[in-house]
């Protein structure tokens, strides 16, 4: 959505207002001339175009004006340049130095004629001639295709420029035969300067160039479109030629005022780009001595200071990358347990260790988390590391929780990921590096339920090793019966209907009314919800002897939640009417089922609290 139609002005529209109406009449620079097309261009456009790395586009002025994108489809054309090829292959042919010379140099390495620089034009010309394709239209096409993706549509060429330029690009073929008489190019360079002419000649407007900054900011995914315009390894070397040479014999000045990566072209284009925030896209023909648009920079200059845009200048984040840290006695599965195996978790729980991370897992943040989770090692058996809240997860963040999970694992801790679907380069890291040890050695599950489940399991097998599973229960085992007489329940259990439930079955449907309590003979039932996201959440997994739906005997309201048949289920259900009888029949039976159905509530109410104290939501 475009802010500008929104009632209320966003802030940001209403500075990049400000900016436009600061430097529209500024009369300095003057319109490229040496491409006789480009001089036909109207001096007083003017347009300025702020996307941000989730796609949120603010526009002023002759933001959808088109014009020819010149120099700036180099940094592009690069990255292109590097899929095709390998980074090692392209560096042979074109080096990353910048030149402190004009963007029109002849400036080739002594003895190899290298070009310097992919920003400069025989670098450009020389990346050119890397793209992949068997013929020039191919690679065109490629080209197109690529700044399609880049821009979120359809790019064409602008012909009339394209030919004004092909006319009088004397220069640029000269620079061409160099590359050629050096074996940069080992092809006839014509045909390549013409695809560099064609690349040059692509009609964008400011807002492309935001979109396409903003798709570098988004580690190479156009932010509105959703779709990748190249790949996330790459981003870093398009950036850093950009950094330093993008702005040609102002890059040292620009770097050092604006701090952000950026390209400009001869007929007033900028882009520039914030490495995980947003994309400007600036035009505005005139043009200073070095060939940058003036008002461009002007522009670029404020917002940077303005918003605090200095890529040098970024708060250090590593601190806060955990959010919440707490242990398995302070926060349980949502299994519920028996009384004794609670009282065992209590304890035995501490050595559980839950850390909930958030935002970049990158090497500053990832170091906090090894730090964290190599503290207190002493009775420590399972570390959980929840990336839910994770944005981006890097490669030294996988190497750092490789070596993490093979030192705790040589202390016998289990090191073990949550919501993993976060980090998709964690798991082919962790799946290439343990090989046929991936299938003991990482843990992992899609929520921190299950993974506390697993754990407070592995910690109850080990403490009640001869302990059985309890498949089923009889009616003295019941825990709502706690306290009764063996004839008491033997009353009680003539007023229970028995019921069997299929695996998979639904037991009780959200809604239903509530007529009965349920009491679980054999088998287990999960409580789940669903949550405004779709997703579903489990509240509860009762086992053998535990009740459920225990607050239609409180409050009939209707049920809350569904509850499913994980295995095949047997339970005995308490009519309503027939516990309410109770009352005038056997008082004590109904004041000891009351008890137990309070204490089995209050249970709940305290683990609740707890989690509430602990997850501060
Ligand atoms: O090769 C040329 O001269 C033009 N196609 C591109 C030059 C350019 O954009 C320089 N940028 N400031």
């Amino acid at each position: 959505m475009n802010l500008a139609d929104s009632s209320l002005s966003s802030p940001i529209l209403d500075y990049l207002r400000f900016l436009h109406a600061k430097y529209a009449t500024l009369d300095e620079g003057a319109v490229a001339t040496y491409i006789p097309e480009l001089a036909k261009a109207d001096p007083s456009l003017f347009g300025i175009c702020l996307v941000t790395a989730d796609g949120q586009i603010y526009e002023v002025g002759d933001s959808q004006h088109h014009f020819t994108i010149q120099s700036i489809s180099k940094p592009f054309v690069y990255g292109m340049a590097l899929e095709d090829k390998t980074r090692t292959e392209v560096f042979t042919k074109i080096g990353v130095e910048p030149t402190g010379e004009a963007f029109n140099a002849i400036s080739l390495e002594p003895g190899t004629g290298r070009p310097r620089n992919p920003m400069i034009n025989a670098g450009a010309i020389a990346a050119a001639g890397q793209i992949a394709g068997k013929s020039q239209n191919t690679r065109l096409q490629r080209i197109l295709d690529t700044f399609s993706l880049y821009a979120g549509r359809e790019v064409e060429l602008d012909s009339s420029v394209y030919q004004s330029e092909s006319d009088t690009g004397h220069r640029n073929r000269a620079i061409g035969y160099m590359l050629r008489n050096f074996d940069i190019l080992t092809e006839d360079p014509l045909p390549v300067v013409d695809l560099y002419f064609k690349q040059c000649s692509l009609s964008v407007t400011c807002r492309d160039l935001a979109i396409m900054g903003a798709t570098l900011a988004n580690h190479g995914v156009n932010p509105v479109t959703g779709r990748r315009a190249i790949r996330g390894e790459y981003v870093e070397s398009v950036l850093s030629v950009m950094a330093s040479c993008g702005m040609y014999d102002y890059a040292g000045e620009w770097i050092y005022r604006v701090g952000m990566p950026a390209k400009s072209g001869v007929a007033g284009g900028i882009v520039a780009v914030l490495p995980g925030q947003l994309g400007i896209g600036i035009y505005s023909p005139p043009l200073d001595v070095r060939g940058n648009s003036v008002r461009g920079i002007k522009v670029c200059d404020d917002l940077s200071r303005h918003f605090d845009l200095h890529l040098f200048n970024s708060p250090h984040t590593s601190s806060s990358v955990v959010r919440l840290e707490f242990n398995g006695s302070e926060v349980n599965s949502s299994r519920v347990r028996t009384l004794e195996e609670a009282s065992l978790l209590r304890t035995a729980g501490r050595s559980i260790l839950v850390l909930q991370l958030q935002g970049n897992l990158v090497f500053s943040t990832a170091e906090v988390v090894v730090r964290e989770a190599m503290k207190d090692l002493g009775n420590r058996r399972f570390i959980i590391l929840d990336l839910k809240r994770t944005l981006v997860v890097n490669e030294s963040t996988c190497r750092l929780f490789h070596q993490l999970l093979l030192k705790l694992a040589s202390s016998g801790i289990k090191l073990i990921f949550t919501h993993i679907f976060r980090a998709p380069m964690l798991r082919r890291y962790m799946k290439a590096k343990l090989g046929e040890n991936w299938t003991t050695m990482f843990h992992f599950f899609d929520d921190n339920d299950p993974a506390l489940e697993w754990c407070e399991n592995h910690l109850l097998a080990e403490l009640q090793p001869n302990h059985p599973v309890e498949a089923s229960a009889t009616h003295s085992e019941y825990d709502m019966l706690e306290g009764l007489k063996p004839d008491e329940v033997s009353i009680v259990s003539r007023l229970f209907v028995r019921q069997q439930y299929r695996k998979g079955s639904v037991v009780v449907n959200a809604g239903d009314a509530a007529r009965e309590l349920f009491v679980l003979a054999r088998g287990t039932v999960s409580v789940t919800v669903t949550l405004a996201s779709g997703m579903q959440k489990r509240l509860a997994t009762f086992s053998p002897g535990m009740a459920f739906g225990e607050m239609a005997l409180l409050d009939e309201s209707p049920r809350s939640a569904v509850v499913m048949a994980d295995t095949d289920v047997e339970c005995d259900l308490l009519p309503i009417e027939a516990f309410e009888k109770l009352e005038d029949t056997h008082p004590h039976i109904k004041i000891v089922l009351l008890r137990n159905l309070a204490r089995h509530l209050s249970t709940k109410l305290r683990k609740a609290n707890r989690e509430v104290s602990i997850f501060d939501y």
